[in-house]
């Protein structure tokens, strides 16, 4: 049977991880969450004590820290050497720290790897930052996801308002834009829209539509492909 290989990258609070779930289950494909890959690392330096800057510490650390995945009923784990810690990585601690580790060279090379073997093995629908430029430049179909800051920065209010937390809307725009300057002005593997990256812009679609689109796109693909 043939491997495909479905590559979604764009800035946070798009819809990614939504969708991509979605299209995968659709498709059969494992869906590959690889921001749930560097929170896994960031937490790990959070519970050693380690301060984003400290790099000599960060590096000594990492040499310790393994990250794998399995999945269950078609649930993503992620295994921080061999403990599932899925309930403790979606925290805004934890995402604040992977913000800056994830910037790190080192932090990006130990995982490149794992989410490589992971797409030559079986049809994956991978997301992330830097899937289509970077991890799997010759996947069958890039997507870049987008929406505009003020749209997602609504549905995250409105997320954040039924969880029963208080928040402030301007805050959490201010922080969005920020972590969209962080993921694109970084030196390694930034945020980018690769060269044959198909653009969907989601600020105004529901995520039917922008899971439906995606399936068009990639029945399109294997035509091209003759796959
Ligand atoms: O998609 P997410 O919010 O779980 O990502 C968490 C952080 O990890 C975010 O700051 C971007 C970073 N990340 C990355 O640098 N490269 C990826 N392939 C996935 C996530």
């Amino acid at each position: 049977m043939a491997v495909y290989n479905i590559a979604i990258d764009g800035p946070a609070g798009a819809g990614k991880s939504t969708i991509a779930k979605l299209a995968a289950k659709k498709l059969g494909f494992i869906y590959v969450d690889t921001g749930a890959m560097y929170r896994a690392l960031a937490l790990y330096f959070i519970r050693k004590g380690i301060q984003a800057e400290e790099t000599e510490k960060l590096a000594e650390a990492l040499k310790e820290a393994d990250v794998s995945i399995r999945y269950e009923a078609g649930e993503q784990i992620v295994l921080l050497n061999g403990e599932n810690v899925n309930a403790y990585i979606r925290t805004e601690e934890v995402g604040k720290m992977t913000s800056v580790t994830s910037a790190l060279a080192m932090v990006r090379e130990k995982l490149l790897e794992l989410q490589r073997k992971l797409a030559t093995e079986q049809s994956v629908l991978m997301d992330g930052r830097d899937i289509g430029t970077t991890v799997l430049p010759d996947a069958d179909l890039k997507i870049y996801l987008t929406a505009d800051a003020g749209v997602r920065a609504e549905r995250r209010y409105k997320e954040l308002v039924a969880r029963g937390e208080s928040c402030d809307r301007m805050q959490i725009e201010r922080d969005i834009i920020l972590r969209d300057q962080q993921d694109m002005s970084r030196a390694v593997s930034p945020l980018r829209k690769a060269e044959d990256a198909i653009l969907v812009d989601a600020s105004f679609l529901t995520i039917d539509e922008v899971t439906e689109k995606i399936l068009s796109l990639f029945e399109e693909a294997k035509k091209q492909k003759g796959k």
